[in-house]
């Protein structure tokens, strides 16, 4: 029998019925959300998405899953983590309890550099087993996607070191990796007062061996006071777009220097944290797709007061996704499901913006929405069943409403 002859189930391997799915594609449901539904996966791929009562006869080989009403979502993706790093800044915290500033604390040399002090010092392969015990974690809550930034070695080797990290977590982890070039991060100590020589070791040097060794799927740079300035960021990303790497920036967290604006006017996936965001900042984000990313994690942990404009934001239909922002200075919560609540609790999201906030619009901040972020035909099968039926509940809680099955590109993870 010709292939076009064969049922369409043929090729099917494994179907989850019986389910309340939220797709979390666009649709008039809240959620995109289905009772009664039912999801066919063909090896990797999600094949049918349905009522359960339409659901065609499948054969023998075929595994049928009853999900009993429970919650089938799309795989979690946690776009924006400093996941590889040593040591921990838990002294800083004591310093800021006592009154001192997060910037007051990264101008006296500690902040971001005591980071990069420990992390240079460290192997490739203690900090791998770091990278790897931290991911762990983040799979447990059902992240399938996760985003890792280097920007703690800040110089040629130890920034290849941390991507070469990222990389592997993908290869021995039944996770997808997004490898994010975050060598604008801060200047380091031998670059002391001449961060336009480092950008020029950056762009000259340090991008284009990361961009050929295939270590960076995306280009980051921390635009504020305490790090680089607009026209630095501007060469960065120049030099980026001539080798066709996609931009980020962490923009307006601290102060509003225009960076949203700027990198929304090259195309940028996403710009990150944006407290101090403006109305020119979210209508040029608007323009060009530009995800803002909310990272109420550093914004909780900082004590910060300003809130980012979320009402502004949904005026002007940006889209929105959470991040962890994990790392040790400013946001030390390994937790995804805590950033949901954090962004209702905190911004003032709806749980049904939260969770878009880590499926479809995390995929979009990480340009892999045509891959991954809903449930829909096409779509790899990365889908998390949870001891809970109603998608609220992610948001609403944290440390409970686990998975109870995590599917990656089809595979049961077990
Ligand atoms: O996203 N804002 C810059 N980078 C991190 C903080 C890193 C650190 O303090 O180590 C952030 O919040
Ligand atoms: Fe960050």
């Amino acid at each position: 029998m010709g292939r076009t002859d064969m049922p369409q189930t043929a090729d099917w391997t494994r179907v989850v019925t019986h389910a309340t799915v939220a797709t979390c594609a666009p649709s008039p449901a809240p959620y995109g959300l289905s009772e009664n539904s039912a999801v066919a996966l063909a090896g990797e791929r999600i094949a049918w998405v349905g009522p359960a009562t339409e659901l065609p006869a499948v054969g023998d080989g075929v595994e049928v899953i009853d999900a009993a009403g429970a919650l089938l979502t799309p795989g979690l993706i946690d776009c924006h983590t400093h996941l590889v790093f040593a040591g921990n800044r838990a002294q800083e915290f004591e310093l800021r309890q006592q009154g001192a500033s997060y910037e007051q604390i990264a101008r006296s040399g500690g902040g971001i550099l005591a980071t990069v002090t420990a992390t240079r010092e460290a192997s490739e392969e203690q900090l791998l087993a770091l990278a790897l015990q931290r991911a762990r974690v983040l799979m447990a809550e059902g992240i399938t996607c996760v985003e890792i930034k280097s920007g703690y070695g800040l110089d040629l080797e130890s920034e290849l070191k941390l991507l070469r990290i990222a990389r592997r977590v993908g290869l021995e982890l039944p996770l997808a990796v997004h490898a994010t070039l975050l060598a604008a991060h801060t200047c380091p100590p031998e670059f002391s007062g001449r961060a336009d020589d480092y950008i020029d070791l950056v762009v000259r040097t340090i991008l284009p061996a990361a961009a050929e060794a295939g270590l960076v799927d995306s280009v980051d740079a921390f635009c504020e006071r305490i790090a680089f300035s607009p026209t630095q960021v501007r060469r960065l990303f120049d030099a980026a777009r001539r080798l066709d790497i996609p931009v980020r920036l962490h923009a307006e967290q601290l102060s509003n220097l225009h960076g949203a604006e700027l990198a929304a006017g090259m195309g940028a996936l996403s710009a990150d944290h944006l407290e101090y965001l403006d109305e020119a900042g979210a209508a040029a984000m608007a323009r060009s797709g530009t995800v803002a990313v909310l990272l109420p994690g550093a914004f909780y942990y900082l004590g910060e007061t300003r809130r980012p404009p979320v009402e502004l934001l949904r005026r002007e239909c940006v889209p929105i996704a959470i991040g962890s922002d994990f790392n040790p200075g400013s946001s030390p919560l390994l937790s995804l499901r805590l950033a949901m609540n954090m962004a209702c609790t905190l911004f003032g999201l709806t749980p049904e913006e939260a969770l878009c906030g880590v499926t479809r619009n995390a995929a979009r901040a990480l340009g892999t929405l045509e891959e991954r972020g809903t449930i829909e035909v096409g779509k790899l099968a990365d889908l998390v069943l949870w001891d809970t039926s109603h998608p609220a509940e992610l948001a609403a809680e944290f440390g409970t409403a686990s998975p109870s099955r995590i599917y990656r590109a089809g595979q049961l993870l077990g």
